[in-house]
């Protein structure tokens, strides 16, 4: 019997017609969303999806969104030097993707879109209500990466809900977190399975 012959396609990045943004975000794949609460200098609400996000560090903890270009969260966390990550959570996502449009700098999206807003337990910006975990954040520091901003953040607090909490830990079950693909699709919350991890290499 003859093996079945694989295939790949490579795909040239410094190809005009390849499109990194479009390519690496259907590959790395699913992204936590990042909810991002700040205010501006004047005062003014922001609420925007970032889902270039991850944990930079435990020690201290640290966690880092990236801004694609300049925009008003970038703006507001130099000008204020604080932020909230709010969990991106299924009965959110329609209201996570509204906040997304291009508002103008002046337009407090959580009002547009009607999401409440409860104050945070030691950052100015307010965190949402209904997210069932927020990480509070002071600027650590930002890298510049060609066009985008690698913005990381000291957390200083962090809350959750106590209905996503078992045993006195956040649990799928309550946070049921979405997620960005690629293009305009999303990921639902997923399967949980457990696999403990090997204490040693195999014999
Ligand atoms: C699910 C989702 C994830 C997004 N992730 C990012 C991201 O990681 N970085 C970014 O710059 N924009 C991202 N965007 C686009 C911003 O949310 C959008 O440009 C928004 O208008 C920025 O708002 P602001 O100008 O108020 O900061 C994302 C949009 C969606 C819907």
């Amino acid at each position: 019997m003859l093996d079945a012959v694989t295939t790949r396609h490579v795909f040239a990045v410094d190809d005009p017609d390849v499109n990194p943004y479009r390519l690496l975000t259907a590959l790395v794949v699913p992204r936590p969303i990042a909810w991002v609460s700040t205010l501006s200098g004047d005062g003014v609400l922001n609420l925007a999806p970032h889902s270039f996000f991850t944990v930079a560090s435990n020690r201290p903890p640290v966690v880092q969104f990236t801004s694609v270009g300049v925009k008003d969260t970038l703006r507001n966390v130099l000008a204020t030097g604080e932020f909230v990550v709010n969990l991106a959570s299924l009965p959110q996502m329609d209201a996570v993707n509204r906040t997304s449009a291009p508002y103008d700098a002046d337009v407090d999206e959580a009002a547009a879109v009607g999401v409440a807003m409860e104050p945070s337990e030691q950052v100015a910006p307010p965190r949402v209500a209904e997210a069932p975990a927020s990480i509070e954040c002071v600027l650590h520091s930002t890298i510049e990466v060609g066009t985008c901003t690698l913005v990381l953040g000291r957390v200083v607090a962090v809350t959750v809900r106590d209905e996503a909490l078992v045993d006195g830990s956040p649990a799928m079950a309550g946070l049921q977190p979405v997620s960005r693909l690629g293009g305009a699709e999303w990921g639902l919350p997923p399967e949980v399975v457990t696999l403990e991890r090997p204490l040693q290499p195999p014999s």
